[in-house]
Formats: structure tokens, sequence, C-alpha cells
């Protein structure tokens, strides 16, 4: 084992309202890839932003490759070795590749700056970790995954020894995931200590030397990977046992509620029919790009349709406009909550009471603060929301509370159609169940759920039925209690189904 590159002692921090460090104590080595582990809201990305300067802690001792910080900033985190690529990528969307790489530094001749000179650079570091982006390419253009190859390059750019990545395959598909794993082996043959934030628990088999555990902002406890079972790494998460990961409730499946026909929208929704029944969770699987989010998207009329019926009980409906789609009761909680879920600059109340307005407004167009506040209440309780405040602003909130939020504020109002949009996606193991049973909650009511998911095993656990995408169109639909993660791999990669027909 390497040296101790990062020890941090008795951190604590405070915001308004809520203690999100308390006396944690931490340690990285060189060479090793040290998974930080605790549910949403447990501190994680707050000590990690205090590593790399962006908060100030209020008390603890901190030291980096020997060396004593009484004071830090992200300049002089990133001089000393701290490289951090964010929970939420943050990159300048229409600047070029090395243009990202080298804000901030960039290289200056007499007049103008060297562009070429930062292109050549930027294209050996991508090119050292073997990825084939052209340091041209506009940031915006590129999918997260290779996004964050650039975040990754750009520390190496820096000589970074100590690399964060704060839930770095949330958005992954698993063929990036394993591209990823790659790249972290290689940095940690190269002595670079990593710390990696993840609540895909599953894989961590695959990249983890050691782990730290974190609790509601308490240090618990820290160890090999390998002297750990899951069950007891999750226990040291939440505080208690989780019996049932998938809780799943039987019910008598009723009558057909919801109707979508020969849906097209754009090159990804292609003649997509399918019917949602009272009583049953509808699971749409299918590998990133199959064109599930579009589908939901195509619905909900955020992106126009091109042709296809909607029918609610049988009669047709027309939805032009995400407002005519919740007038009917037909809601959709987003992919990305923090662009199209959210409006983090809005206080939680408001997030949370925004669409429900025609509820909670009386007849004159006033807020009716009581029933404003009950619903804000009931929602916060029933998702266990974890906040300081409702004032406080969503961009406070951890990114597991953010999500609770995004599905918590369609819950005040009688929905017909419930459809989730990769709904645990950075959700702790704890919070997870809470959503499950939640959606169960909307099943017995008789609620259509319809939710999609990139996680096999939770489209296995939680749904009854199974509809699979691939390229635009549905390639099966299969019984979920009958099938495994194969059959609907299969149908997720046929895509010669749409070659076929094409002839
Ligand atoms: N800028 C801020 N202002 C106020 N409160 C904050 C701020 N940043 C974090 N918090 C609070 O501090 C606590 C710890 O949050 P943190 O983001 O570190 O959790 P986390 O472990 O990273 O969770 P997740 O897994 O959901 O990302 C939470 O209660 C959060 O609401
Ligand atoms: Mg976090």
């Amino acid at each position: 084992m390497g040296e101790v590159i990062v020890s941090m002692n008795h951190i604590n921090k405070s915001f308004p309202g809520v203690k999100a460090l308390n006396d944690v104590h931490f340690e990285l080595r060189s060479g090793e890839v040290m998974a930080l582990l605790g549910e949403n809201g447990a501190g994680k990305s707050t000590l990690m932003k205090i590593l790399s300067g962006v908060y100030t802690r209020d008390s603890g001792e901190l030291k980096i490759l020997g060396k004593e910080y009484k004071e830090l900033n992200p300049k002089l985190a990133r001089e000393a070795g701290v490289a951090i690529i964010h929970q939420e990528l943050n990159m300048c969307r229409h600047l070029t590749v090395a243009e990202n790489m080298f804000l901030g530094r960039e290289l200056h001749g007499l007049v103008t700056l060297k562009d070429s000179e930062m292109e050549k650079e930027a294209k050996k570091y991508l090119d050292e970790l073997g990825v084939d982006i052209s340091p041209r390419h506009m940031v915006g253009d590129l999918p997260v995954s290779k996004q964050q190859m650039i975040e990754i390059a750009k520390a190496l750019s820096v000589n970074a020894k100590i690399l964060v990545m704060d839930e770095p395959t949330s958005a992954l598909t698993s063929r990036e995931c394993e591209e990823l794993f790659r790249i972290i082996h290689k940095l940690r043959d190269q002595g670079k200590g990593i710390v990696y934030i993840s609540h895909r628990l599953e894989e961590l088999s695959h990249v983890t030397d050691r782990v730290t555990i974190m609790r509601d902002g308490n240090y618990i406890t820290e160890g090999n990977f390998k002297d750990f079972t899951m069950d007891e790494i999750i226990q040291n998460m939440v505080g208690r046992e989780i019996k049932e990961k998938f809780p799943r409730v039987e019910c008598q499946r009723g009558k057909k509620v919801f109707e979508v026909e020969h849906l097209n929208a754009g090159r990804l929704v292609r003649d997509v029919s399918f019917s949602l029944y009272e009583g049953e969770i509808v699971g749409f699987a299918g590998l990133m790009g199959a064109g599930r989010t579009e589908t939901t998207r195509a619905i909900f009329g955020i992106d126009p349709k091109e042709s296809g019926v909607i029918k609610l009980d049988g009669k047709e409906i027309e939805i032009k406009k995400p407002m005519d789609s919740i007038k009917a009761g037909i809601v959709l909680a987003p992919e990305d909550r923090k662009k199209d879920g959210l409006c983090t600059k809005l206080s939680i109340r408001h997030n949370l009471s925004l669409p429900n307005l025609d509820i909670i407004c009386n007849k004159l167009g006033f807020v009716n603060s009581k029933e404003e506040e009950r619903i804000c209440q009931k929602e916060i309780e029933d998702l266990k929301i974890k906040l300081a405040s409702v004032e406080t602003n969503a961009d406070a909130l951890s990114g597991g509370n953010q999500q609770k939020v995004v599905i918590g504020k369609w819950l005040a109002r009688n929905s017909r159609v419930v459809i989730f949009d990769e709904p645990t996606r950075g959700i702790d193991v704890g919070a997870k169940v809470e959503i499950y049973n939640l959606m169960n909650d909307l099943k017995k009511q008789g609620i259509c759920v319809m939710f999609v998911s990139s996680e096999m095993p939770e489209v296995l656990g939680i749904a009854d039925r199974i509809i699979v995408m691939c390229d635009g169109r549905i390639t099966g639909e299969l019984d979920a209690k009958e099938t495994k993660q194969n059959e609907i791999l299969k149908l997720a990669t046929s895509f010669e189904k749409k070659i076929d027909e094409a002839i």
C-alpha cells in the first residue's frame, strides 16, 4: 500500500440549519481507489468539496501530501495536486475541448492565445487515456461520458495526484463504465489516489480497494473492500438492515387506462404502441439511446409528435404541450433533474407547489398558503426528503434529495398515469426502496405507473411487465416474473429487427 496522501481529521462543516459534517475522518493513500459511501445527504460531496477548496471547513485538520493546509481554495488545492470531477459536470458547453481543458490557464502568445499548442497538448492527454475525441470539438455536442473523459484528461494535464470522482457512472452506459474502470485502473497503477463516490454498489467490486462509510455527516468506518460483505456495507450506510431491496406488491390487474398507438416523433420514437393497465407497473428497459426518454417526452408533449394516437379510458386525447398532459392526469418525472426537473434557484417550497398552483390557488388566483404548506409537508414526510427548511434553494439539496423533490411535486395531484424516467439514478439504497414503495402505493391506488430504467435488476424486481426498446422501436414485451436479464439484453440489442423491416 502506498503512502498517505490525504489525511483529514476532525472536520466540521455546517450550513444554515444543517450540520453537514461532524468530526469526520478521511484518509487516502497513493495507488488506491477509495470508495466513499453513504446515503443521500451523508456529506460525501461536502467532504470532497472541502478537500478541493470549494467549501471552507469550520474546523479540523487537512493534510495533502504531508503538508498541512490551514486555508484552502480551489486554486491552492489544484496546485497541491487535487482534481475533482463534480457530481454535476460543469463544463463550458460553447467552448471546445481544448479551451475547456485550459480554462483559466490558457497558453498565451504575445497578442493571441496559442490555440494550436493547447490543442496539441490536449490531444496528448486524451491519447494517454486512449480516448478518441478531437480537441476542437465543441463540448456541448459531446455525450456526458466523453465530457467526463475530458475532465479526467484535464486532471492529468495539471498533474493531479489525487482524483476525486463524484458519481462518475450515474449517466454512463455499461460499456462506457467499463471504459472508465479501465482508465481508473491505469491511473491507480500510476500511483494516483482516487476517491470514488457511487450509489451503484454492484460496480464497487470492479474498482474499489478500500471503503470509507459515512452516515448523517458522521464517519462510521473504513477498511479493505474485501473484508466487508455487501450487507455489512449497506448496514453501515443506512444504520439498519434492508431486508428487501425490491419490495414487490401483488395487485389484481384492472382495466386498460392508457394507450399509445403508432407514436412517431423524431428518429428515436418509431411506431411505438403499448397500453398501461390499472394496478400494474410497467418497466421500460433498453440501452441508453434506445429512445425511451424520447418516448416519454413525446407523450408528455415536450417534443412534437409526427403521428400517433394517445388514449385515456378509451378516448383519444390531444397533448400538444406539457400542460395538456398534466391536465389530463399524465405526469412525468424527467431524467435530468437539474435541467428539466427543478428550478434550482427557487426554494423547495416553490418547486413543490409550482406545478400544483391550480390546486393551491383560490378562485381569485391567490395562493392559499395553508394548503401550500400542507402539500409541501406531506411530500417531504412521504418521501423523507432531508432538508433544513423548505425555504432553502433546491440546489442546496444533496443529489438524491433533489431527485425526491422532482418526484414529490407530482404526488399532490390525482394523476392517472405517472411516468418516471430513471427515478433512482443517484439515489442511495435506502431511498431507492422508498421510491419503489411509492411506486407500489401508486399501483395499489390503481394509477398506471410507467418507469424507464437502465438498471436491469430494478426493472426485473419492481415491474410487473417489461417493455424493451432498441433504436427507437419496441422490440419485445416480457413478464417480469418469468424472464431473466439476458432475455432483456437480447431484445435491447436486437438492432436487426429494424433493418429486417426496412428491407
Ligand atoms: N451549499 C449548501 N447549502 C446548504 N446546505 C447544503 C449545501 N451543500 C450541502 N448541503 C447539505 O449538507 C448535507 C450533505 O450534503 P452532500 O451534498 O454532501 O451529501 P452527499 O452525501 O453528497 O449526498 P448525495 O449522495 O445525495 O449526493 C445535506 O443535508 C445537504 O442538504
Ligand atoms: Mg453528493
